[in-house]
């Protein structure tokens, strides 16, 4: 059997290793971290949906429940409680990854891999014991970290990144977030929710970039009104720890002074320390790996998937690519459809899309025409006292293909599945409007928003 060896086990690796070993491989994976699981699992996308959730129902049950006729006593907040919760989520997931690999027979190493020479990998221990490794096929699989900026200084504490975000001991007073995109705004809203005051400083003059401007517009707006206090336009230039307190100084403005600081400009792909240099591997003026649409790098055995290489720094996008590169290295057919994989900002409301934005589509000179349909119009929606947000659909203008979809609103996360499904079949607007949603759902937002792209909304 082929040995297949995989550097990493994020939402990229563990998925790879599970796949190879179901293809057959003899499959082994090296995590230097005692858990698997990656960022996504440790200290990203699952700590941070707990302590979202529980913020959330913390928030709810202070505000929303009289809108509801429920009549609750003075609630209180016990953080120590709240943050174990999400440490037990995180613990319990991992621990699933460790069984889904035993499951599957694949070999699992704790220690930091690094590259001596092409196909020769070597693995010290958290005891400082070395072992070389060696196999037919190496998938590099490790990941990104945090960036910064010049000028920030990091204590990891006061100034600290997401990782110290998802552990906060006590509510900061005042938070300031220096970033407004994706873990700026979830991380931002969670302790807003918990207490703070929370300044979110932003060097461009709008929220998620990237994310269509008429959704970050309603976001930025909708985000506002809970408290977040946006700064856009904001360089910062600099934030160290001065009498015990973060200062983060912006271009031509005031000293902002807080408790807390959160750095959230972004995330670097982890190709240092790595030995990439003995294999010869090329990296792009980025850092990040270079590979082929088979993922293959510049040296023969050797692959790339996940935060390592070009695109979208997500999970879901990983796993796509940790299926695909080990059934092209089976002699199978891997896919990823780039142009359908879903974004999503889990602040409430929560933010989806996926495809084309506005801007993107009028800066190609492609014709479209746009359907946008409120929830403040569907039935369910006010069901669930949840009317703030829209669902927006750019269609072809000729061909009616549907090129890009933009929610906000509740459960848009949930909502844009559909979007996926029916832009990976290449649907037509019409298709989806001619699909029949149950009513009430909040899934009949998207029918209206496409029968809106041909002015024949039924409810507006
Ligand atoms: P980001 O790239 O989404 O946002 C960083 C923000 O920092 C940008 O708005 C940028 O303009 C701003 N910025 C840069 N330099 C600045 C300066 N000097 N002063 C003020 N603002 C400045 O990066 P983020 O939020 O750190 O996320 C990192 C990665 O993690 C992203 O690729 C994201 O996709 C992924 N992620 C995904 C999540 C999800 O899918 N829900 C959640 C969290 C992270």
């Amino acid at each position: 059997m082929p040995s297949l060896l995989i550097l990493g086990g994020g939402p990229a690796g563990y998925v790879a290793a599970i796949r190879a070993a179901q293809l057959g491989f003899t499959t082994t994976c090296v995590e230097r971290e005692p858990a698997l699981g990656g960022t996504c699992l440790r200290v990203g996308c699952i700590p941070s949906k707990a302590l979202l959730e529980s913020s959330e129902i913390y928030t709810a049950s202070r505000h929303a429940l009289e809108r509801h006729g429920v009549l609750a006593g003075p609630v209180q907040l016990d953080l120590a409680r709240l943050l174990k919760r999400k440490d037990d989520v995180v613990n319990g997931l991992t621990k699933g990854i460790d069984g889904l690999l035993k499951k599957n027979n694949v070999t699992r190493i704790e220690g930091h891999a690094r590259f001596t020479g092409p196909g020769a990998v070597s693995v010290t221990t958290a005891s400082g014991e070395t072992r070389s490794l060696s196999a037919d096929h190496i998938v590099v699989a490790t990941g990104s970290r945090p960036s910064s900026l010049p000028g920030i200084e990091i204590d990891g504490s006061i100034i600290g990144t997401s990782t110290e975000a998802l552990s906060y001991p006590s509510v900061p007073e005042h938070l300031v977030v220096i970033g407004a995109g994706y873990i700026g705004l979830e991380l931002g809203s969670v302790w807003a929710r918990l207490g703070a005051k929370v300044t979110v400083v932003e060097y461009l003059d709008r929220i998620l970039p990237g994310m269509d401007r008429e959704i970050a517009d309603e976001a930025q707006k909708l985000l506002g009104r809970q408290g977040l206090d946006f700064r856009l336009g904001h360089k910062v230039q600099s934030a160290r720890v001065e009498d015990g307190k973060g200062v983060v100084r912006c271009e031509g403005r005031d000293p902002i002074i807080a408790d807390r600081v959160l750095v959230a400009v972004g995330r670097v792909p982890n190709t240092q320390e790595l030995g990439l240099e003995t294999t010869g591997i090329q990296l792009d003026p980025r850092g990040r790996i270079e590979v082929d649409p088979h993922f293959r790098t510049s040296v023969a055995g050797h692959y790339a998937i996940g935060d390592v290489i070009k695109g979208p720094m997500l999970a879901h996008k990983a796993e796509e690519e940790g299926v695909a590169c080990v059934e092209f290295i089976a002699g199978k057919h891997g896919h990823v459809d780039y142009d359908t994989i879903p974004g999503v900002c889990y602040t409430h409301p929560e933010i989806a899309s996926v495809g084309k934005t506005e801007e993107q589509l009028k800066e190609s000179g492609t014709p479209y025409k746009k359907g946008v349909f409120h929830y403040r119009a569907n039935g369910r929606a006010h069901a669930l006292a949840e009317t703030d947000g829209r669902a927006k659909i750019l269609t072809h203008a000729t061909t009616d293909r549907i090129l890009g979809v933009h929610i906000i609103g509740a459960r848009a996360g949930d909502l844009i599945a559909e979007a996926v499904v029916a832009m990976s079949f290449h649907a037509s607007a019409e298709d989806l409007a001619r699909c029949s949603h149950a009513h009430p759902t909040l899934a009949e937002i998207l029918k209206e928003a496409a029968l809106a792209t041909d002015g024949r909304a039924l409810h507006s």
